[in-house]
């Protein structure tokens, strides 16, 4: 893979957006821009395989663009691009490369093909089978059991998908080593109507392995309450890398997939089982298909017009100029109610680095904080502070222009406080305009050019909108791809390891040394606090 030798804060791009942002790019004023280019909607509109995106109100201008497509080339990011699609060990730290492109490729058109294609047939056929036997006298309940990127992402499509999955079924996900979470889903289950995953792809997993073994153990007792022998292979199904560790939990049935399949990546392999259920073959083809699309136009459209290279390029320039701390996503699609924390694992885990891929300490911010609620909640929760708070927290749309229900009229208001929200953020409004107004609950004691300035609104703030037809697989496939790349493009401009977690481990280690010292209540060697917290919670 070809190494970055230069930092991206050492090329002669970044000197020069240094520049630009001092000089003006910090003062860009959104409504002066509109005012100025009547075209600037569609000059910074782009459209991408099912997802168009309005890019014109972010604070950016043309030269900023240029500068930054130039940062692009300077750092070589389409090299690691195409090193990844190759099949090259970019995964430096962990040794692998990153091909979860291959899970998603036409047969014969990328690495790997043979054994991709055939998992995925035999994943898909099962799904049919477990479809096709769905009702009162077969599977009723599919409960999958898995953690991070075995959890977020089947979690999420399946309820993205909902008006595609088959009716009998009804999903449950299981991630939390919590007993809250498990319990009230194994009360609702009866054990001989229900298909348990077990997705891990290590298999060692504590949060997961103590699940499964929970789950086990209530199928178990529950069978041999009602008299009939505790089928655990018909009733359990693994989906991991790891298969002798399947096979000794008592599972027959699995479906593996491989290392250079990162856990936050792995919807497209044997993890998006769940999926493959609820919607059947021929839907979980079409989310491929939608996401190959998404790949194509990474792999191949001028940087300009490459929608997520656009995207992950804004990430840079707010973050490493701007010095915005974090991004909102507000999905206007219920469905998308768990994008927001999918996304969290895609964009922390991968970027929240901060040494670059050969070590060094890096002299610049990496990825910024990701969170969100699908709108209008979040507008009645958050969004004050998004209008008038302090930060700038630069906000992405995502409206669904036809809905899968028929209330025309909700979905027509649900659209139009999308289109408000970030009309609101860039116009804004000042104190004088606020003053003309009528407050609606004016205190008589309150001077109304005080009251002015709290109904101030400062405006010039920025967002994106993404706007997909329909919700449907295959556009579903597209936007998860799109994001995968907009992390790929940030992390590459960094020079960072996007594809390791190593920040995850000395928790799990700590973990597994406190576990022993909740029986003993030994508090050797601890810190004070620790020790404090460990005798109160054993008392
Ligand atoms: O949280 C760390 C992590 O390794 C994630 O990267 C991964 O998605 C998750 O744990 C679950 O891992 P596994 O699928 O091996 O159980």
């Amino acid at each position: 893979m070809p190494a970055p030798t230069t930092r991206c804060d050492e090329t002669v791009a970044w000197t020069a957006l240094r520049g630009h942002f001092e000089a003006h790019g910090r003062e860009l004023d959104l409504r002066t821009l509109f005012a100025d280019d009547p075209a600037r909607f569609e000059r910074f509109a782009v459209q991408a395989p099912q997802v168009f995106a309005d890019l014109s109100k972010n604070l950016w201008d043309e030269v900023t663009r240029r500068l930054l497509v130039e940062l692009a080339g300077q750092c070589g990011l389409e090299a690691r691009r195409d090193a990844m699609f190759a099949g090259e060990p970019i995964n430096t730290t962990e040794g692998r490369s990153v091909l979860h492109t291959a899970l998603r490729a036409p047969r014969g058109a990328a690495p790997f093909s043979d054994e991709v294609h055939e998992v995925l047939d035999r994943l898909l056929g099962c799904a049919e089978r477990v479809r096709a036997a769905a009702g009162p006298d077969g599977f009723t309940d599919v409960v999958n059991i898995g953690i991070g990127g075995s959890d977020l992402g089947p979690r999420m499509a399946v309820q993205s998908l909902r008006p595609f999955a088959h009716e009998a079924l009804r999903f449950h996900f299981v991630s939390n080593v919590d007993g809250h979470d498990i319990t009230p889903v194994l009360q609702g289950l009866r054990p001989e109507r229900t298909l348990f995953i077990i997705a891990s792809k290590t298999f060692t997993t504590q949060e997961t392995m103590a699940n499964a073994a929970v789950a086990r153990e209530w199928f178990v007792s529950q069978c041999e309450a009602q008299g009939r022998p505790a089928d655990v292979a018909r009733h359990f199904i693994g989906v991991t890398t790891n298969l002798p560790a399947a096979a000794a939990f008592g599972i027959t049935e699995t479906f593996g997939f491989w290392d250079w399949v990162g856990g936050r990546y792995s919807l497209w392999s044997a993890i998006g089982l769940p999926l493959a259920i609820a919607i059947g073959a021929a839907a979980f083809r079409e989310l491929l298909a939608g996401a190959h699309a998404m790949d194509r136009h990474f792999a191949e459209a001028p940087l300009a017009q490459n929608l997520p290279v656009q995207l992950g390029l804004l990430d840079v320039w707010y973050r490493n100029f701007h010095g915005f701390t974090s991004r909102s996503v507000a999905p206007y699609h219920q469905g998308l109610a768990r994008l927001p924390a999918y996304l969290q694992q895609l964009e922390m885990e991968s970027n929240g680095k901060s040494v670059d891929m050969a070590g060094r300490a890096l002299g610049h911010a990496t990825s910024p904080v990701v969170w969100g609620e699908p709108g209008t909640n979040g507008q009645h929760a958050y969004f004050q502070q998004l209008h008038q708070g302090t930060d700038v927290v630069p906000v992405e749309f995502i409206a669904v222009k036809q809905p899968a229900h028929g209330h025309g009229d909700l979905h027509t208001k649900l659209l139009a406080n999308c289109l408000a929200q970030s009309q609101a953020l860039m116009l804004g409004k000042t104190a004088e305009e606020a003053a003309g107004e009528t407050a609606p609950t004016a205190s008589a004691t309150l001077d109304r050019a005080v009251l002015a300035r709290h109904r101030r609104f400062p405006g010039n703030r920025p967002s994106t909108t993404l706007v997909l037809d329909s919700l449907t697989p295959r556009s579903l496939g597209a936007l998860i791809a799109l994001y995968e790349h907009r992390v790929f493009t940030s992390g590459a401009i960094w020079g960072i390891n996007s594809f390791d977690q190593w920040g995850v481990e000395l928790g799990k280690a700590l973990c597994n040394q406190l576990l022993p010292r909740f029986a003993s209540g030994d508090a050797s060697g601890l810190d004070a606090s620790t020790a404090g917290l460990l005798a109160r919670l054993r008392s």
